[in-house]
């Protein structure tokens, strides 16, 4: 009977040897003599290739010719000790199907270094470079993490649509969602588009955001989260912006702001501790990975950390919470804001641009940082507004090296408070009406945040641009695979 096929994970970490075993896989390298032939293996499961070693005359000849970098082979043979270093075991091949030859002359991945913008214009090949590997094994973890942690408090997952008919954001970056005919579109008596002809008879757009529906949710489930793909359709061309992103968003009823907190900080460090727990390989490549590219940095741009010691940092204090007027102050006394450095300048009311983020916490505070109650004018309509008439209970969560990681606020709960705030920014009633009845019926204080998924990888991998760390990025001028 045929060897049934073990991932190549389990045959490393194996101290049953001298058996036979199959391997299947993809060649990294291939090296050796006319006499043997040395293959490194890679199936996805780990970092590590298995060596497999070829005795080149008991093969046929153009069976090992094909064996080039790229091909995909079925291996059977003897899993034995091996005497090389850095591996325990290897495989003494007796048999080798080949797969998928991949020419050399053509194939795109080559043994050298490739640039990570490079390897975004071939993202169908990118997987096979330990690299991407390495993150998307990561960001599997981390997937899975998610929901275990909310499984283990008792949280419900909870569906929300993606094609949505409100704006949750009220910031009108929406990508449309129409079967409209664009050559001829039909349109009413005044001469606007007839919604009403379209395929959900009214104007629907993709998602920004789960809240909404999953404050329903909340309101009758008590704790519940969502965790799918958003849209924006800003033209942000940045390293932190996806017009496509995934996005985590718990809501809980009876939470008020500082239960909100402790929640967002205990599942960040969750994340972070299950990653130091379950990713070390892959980590550790990455680490090093970034101490090889620091060194070609010019000394003030090094980092004083190494990847590991930057995600144990997280675990070992707690945030910084403060005020937004608080941190106002904070970079009003700045050197930077002295001496002129901060391209945009720190006023009260003010939307904190990155530099400011980064100002407080990677300089002033050194640790991450909660802010709370924000200017109500730069913040949605559904926060919790506060007695000052100026401010609103939204908390904002800043990490270093990233920025905003966390978006989040208690919630305004008191119908009469929310249909005013609803009129005075002119989001049309007709399209709130049930989120309003969830006030008007059994309202409760709850509270919700929305963790950017890709956001929390960036910090995780160590990577510095977010078209890394989602397989296929969707940014302006950019759906390619
Ligand atoms: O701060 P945001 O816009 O908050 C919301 O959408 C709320 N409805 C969340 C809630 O309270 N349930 O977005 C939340 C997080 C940000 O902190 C950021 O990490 C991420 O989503 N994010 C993006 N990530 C990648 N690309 C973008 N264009 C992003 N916009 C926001
Ligand atoms: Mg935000």
């Amino acid at each position: 009977m045929e060897q049934r096929r073990s991932f190549i994970k389990e045959l490393l970490q194996s101290k049953e040897v001298d058996r036979d075993v199959n391997a299947k896989g993809w060649v990294r390298t291939k090296r050796g003599n006319k006499q043997v032939a040395f293959v490194a293996l890679n199936d996805g499961s780990t970092i590590h290739n298995i060596q497999v070693v070829i005795d080149v005359a008991k093969f046929d000849e153009n069976l090992i010719k094909n064996i080039t970098t790229g091909a995909s082979l079925n291996v059977h043979g003897t899993l034995v000790r091996s005497l090389a270093q850095g591996q325990s075991v290897e495989i003494q091949a007796n048999k080798i199907e080949i797969y998928g030859v991949a020419d050399p002359e053509k194939y795109p991945l080559q043994k050298k270094r490739h640039s990570l913008e490079y390897l975004r214009e071939i993202a169908h090949l990118r997987f096979r470079t330990n690299t991407f590997g390495a993150v998307f094994r990561i960001r599997h973890a981390m997937a899975f993490a998610i929901h275990k942690y909310f499984n283990d408090k008792k949280f419900y997952y909870l569906h929300t649509p993606i094609v949505t008919g409100s704006d949750a954001e009220g910031a009108g970056e929406m990508f449309k969602v129409s079967t409209l005919d664009l050559e001829n579109i039909p349109k009413t008596e005044k001469g606007e588009i007839n919604y009403t002809e379209d395929f959900f008879g009214k104007e629907t757009n993709l998602t920004v955001s789960g809240q909404l529906e999953a404050e329903l949710g909340a309101t009758a489930l008590s704790n519940v989260y969502t965790f799918g793909p958003t849209f924006r359709a800003e033209n942000s061309n940045t390293p932190r912006h996806l017009a496509e992103f995934w996005m985590i968003e718990p809501e809980m009823a009876f939470y008020d702001i500082h239960d909100n907190m402790d929640l967002a900080e205990d599942m960040l460090k969750y994340l972070i501790q299950y990653a130091l727990d379950n990713c070390m390989d892959d980590l550790k490549f990455l680490e090093n990975r970034l101490i090889e590219e620091e060194k070609n940095k010019p000394q003030n741009e090094k980092s004083d950390m190494t990847l590991l010691e930057k995600l144990e940092f997280i675990l070992k204090d707690d945030f910084v919470r403060l005020t937004y007027t608080e941190a106002i102050d904070v970079l009003k006394n700045s050197k930077p804001a002295k001496k002129g450095k901060f391209q945009f300048p720190v006023e009260w009311g003010i939307d904190l641009q990155s530099e400011h983020e980064r100002y407080l916490v990677e300089k002033h505070f050194k640790k991450p940082v909660i802010l709370v109650d924000y200017p109500k004018d730069i913040k949605a309509f559904y926060m919790k507004q506060n007695d000052d008439g100026k401010t609103v209970r939204a908390m904002d969560i800043l990490f270093p090296g990233i920025g905003e990681i966390i978006g989040g606020s208690q919630r305004e709960e008191v119908y009469e408070k929310l249909a005013a705030r609803i009129s005075e920014m002119g989001i049309p009633e007709r399209d709130m009406w049930w989120y309003l009845e969830t006030r008007m019926y059994g309202t409760v204080p709850h509270s919700g945040f929305g963790l950017g998924f890709e956001r929390l990888i960036l910090f995780v991998t160590g990577m510095s641009n977010i078209r890394d760390v989602i397989p296929f990025p969707r940014t302006p001028k950019n759906a390619e695979f």
